[in-house]
């Protein structure tokens, strides 16, 4: 398995113990839980989920199409870029939903941004990839 295949898999880990490590911090503080919501989910879904999918992805989509992935450079440009934004985004967003903008409003978006141009990537790469000739 390819040195980047296993980088990503092991970030998709990473984030199911600390996505779900703050879920079980939600059920114990029930009353804070609401700032840490949108961290949940991304870090769990986005994190965890979208970053299983893209290691396994990488590893399986090309065998099965008898090719290689179209850019190894894109798999690791992605790979930067998904941990960045989803950090970022993951960091700034308690700050956000408590009332402090200024600052964490301007991460929120860079990082929002850059988590979408890594969402990209992927669909790129992998399109580019498994097309039919
Ligand atoms: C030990 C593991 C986990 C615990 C204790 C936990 C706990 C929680 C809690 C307390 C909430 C807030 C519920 C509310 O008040 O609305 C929540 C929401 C959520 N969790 Fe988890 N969670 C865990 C793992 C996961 C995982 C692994 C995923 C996804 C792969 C996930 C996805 C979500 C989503 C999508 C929501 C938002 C649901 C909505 O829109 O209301 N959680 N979780
Ligand atoms: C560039 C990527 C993304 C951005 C910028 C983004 C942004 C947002 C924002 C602003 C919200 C509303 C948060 C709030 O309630 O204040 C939200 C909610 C949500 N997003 Fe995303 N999202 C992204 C990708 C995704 C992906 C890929 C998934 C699933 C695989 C996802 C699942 C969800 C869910 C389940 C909620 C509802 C959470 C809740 O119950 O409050 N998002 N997202």
């Amino acid at each position: 398995m390819e040195a980047i295949v296993v980088w990503y898999l092991r970030m998709s880990l990473v984030y199911l113990v600390v996505g779900s490590a703050v879920g079980f911090g939600m059920i114990l503080w029930p009353d804070e839980a609401g700032y840490f919501i949108p961290l949940h989910v991304h870090v769990n879904l986005l994190g965890f989920m979208a970053m299983m999918i893209y290691g396994v992805g990488y590893h399986i989509l090309p065998k099965f199409s008898g090719r290689h992935v179209y850019s190894p450079r894109i798999m690791k440009v992605q790979f930067w870029s998904g941990n960045a934004g989803l950090i970022g985004m993951a960091a700034a967003w308690p700050f956000i939903i408590s009332g402090e903008g200024g600052l964490f409003g301007g991460i929120l978006i860079m990082a929002s941004v850059i988590t979408f141009v890594s969402v990209f990537l992927f669909a790129v790469n992998i399109l580019k990839t498994i097309k039919s000739v």
